[in-house]
């Protein structure tokens, strides 16, 4: 069996190197941070996923998934590490390379002939082709010795051991020959899903494509809201309604858009191709100025001064992730206006974005008003509570 090795083991890195330990493969979890390493090999999961704990202790009895700092040799590298966006001087935003370019480099230190190194990160077009520069330029290898394809990763927090197995997957190189040789390996652990062969390009547009249609999507949505709001009439039953029709499918309003995939992948196309995609740029500044927007809006009810509890600070229901979160863009933005914040996020233990965390009931307790930014289950469970102060309703929870 084929020995795998997975650059970088956070959200995503992690679930895969179980998955592919669990069907079988020998693995190898690298990643930079030594703290991480040594909590995996200890046996304890450092992220929050239903069934990652058991499926990790199960992976590990098998004795074929270890977890190191030290980059090792390998039949198949997937670089999943993190791909932010950076800001420029001129405050563009731009993907952040520098961490798959470290892992390439990592990968071109071991690699050897007939190896296959996948990129999986979320990146711009030709990402695949810098890996494989990298690559070639570390390992001292010709470009064709070894094989270099992008096989985008579409889950979701939540379900993500599911999803390995059942989403279907895209797989693109230059050479078809590394598509097809990807696409043995990867088929041993998706198991429902289809996989579907196409160029490099292709396939990293895919993924961006996707996410990019969301956000779009999401703005529409936001910005019913606004007239919604000036109209005085309901944009979720409006929304409800119009999706009645049998070719329409309008996404949800909230407080804005989150997280490092929806909110930062329409930059991965916008940033090499500005001239021409004035759509996807407005769309990110609809959906980056709804915390602002909420934040004026909620004024009329009340005042700098009072005590406004924020009911959900992830970026999205039912996750403990803040990263890009607009609940604390929005949260910041009520400070600074000099509204007291009172933060309650049930999904974080402790602290959450420098904020006192409180309990649904102590925020509601302690608030003159409520701003509902997330549909939290446990929300969704105490609507009865929230009524009890007045409030406003950013995801049409009160409605549910
Ligand atoms: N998290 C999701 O829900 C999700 C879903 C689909 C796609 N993605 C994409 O998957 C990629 C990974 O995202 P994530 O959420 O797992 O990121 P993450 O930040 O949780 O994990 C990245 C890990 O890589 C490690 N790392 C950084 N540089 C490294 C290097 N040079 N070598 C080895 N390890 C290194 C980090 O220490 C970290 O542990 C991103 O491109 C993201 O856009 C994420």
């Amino acid at each position: 069996m084929k020995k795998i090795e997975i650059m970088g083991c956070g959200y995503i890195g992690l679930p895969t190197a179980i998955t592919f330990t669990l069907a079988g493969f020998e693995v190898c979890g690298f990643d930079v941070k030594q703290a991480v390493v040594d909590q995996l090999s200890s046996g304890k999961i450092h992220i929050v996923e239903p069934g990652l704990q058991d499926a990790l202790t199960q992976a590990l009895a098998t004795g074929r998934l270890h977890f190191t700092t030290k980059p090792e040799p390998a039949d198949v590298f997937i670089i999943a590490v993190q791909t932010p966006y950076k800001e420029t001087p001129d405050h563009k935003r731009v993907s952040d390379m520098r961490f798959v370019e470290s892992a390439a480099r990592e990968v071109g230190s071991v690699a050897k002939p007939g190896d296959l190194c996948v990129l999986e990160s979320t990146s711009p077009p030709y990402s695949t082709r810098l890996v494989e520069s990298i690559v070639a330029e570390v390992s001292g290898m010709d470009k064709l010795q070894f094989m270099t394809a992008h096989c985008p990763e579409r889950i979701i927090p939540g379900r993500m051991l599911l999803e390995l197995r059942e989403n279907d997957r895209i797989i693109g190189s230059n050479r078809p020959e590394a598509a097809e040789y990807a696409k043995s390996i990867y088929e041993k652990v998706v198991t429902k899903g289809t996989i579907r062969l196409t160029d490099d390009l292709t396939a990293e547009m895919c993924k961006l494509t996707e996410n990019t249609f969301r956000d779009i999507n999401i703005a529409y949505a936001n910005e019913l809201s606004k007239v919604c709001d000036r109209l005085g009439i309901d944009v979720f039953n409006l929304i409800e309604l119009a999706n009645c029709h049998p070719r329409v499918n309008v996404h949800t309003p909230g407080v804005g858009v989150g997280g490092h995939c929806i909110a930062v992948d329409p930059w991965f196309i916008h940033e090499k191709f500005e001239d021409i995609t004035p759509l996807i740029y407005e769309a990110r500044t609809v959906n980056d100025g709804k915390p602002a927007w909420v934040a004026e809006r909620i004024g009329r009810d009340v005042k700098p001064g009072e005590k406004v509890a924020v009911l959900g600070m992830s970026f999205k229901a039912n996750i403990d992730d803040t990263r890009e979160s607009p609940s604390v863009l929005f949260a910041n933005i009520l400070k600074e206006k000099g509204y007291e914040v009172i933060a309650c996020e049930p999904f974080i233990q402790g602290d959450v974005a420098g904020y006192k965390n409180h309990t649904l009931e102590e925020a509601i307790a302690a608030c003159d008003y409520a701003v509902i930014t997330l549909m939290h289950t446990p929300f969704v469970e105490n609507k009865t509570l929230i009524a009890t102060k007045p409030y406003y309703d950013c995801v049409g929870l009160m409605r549910k």
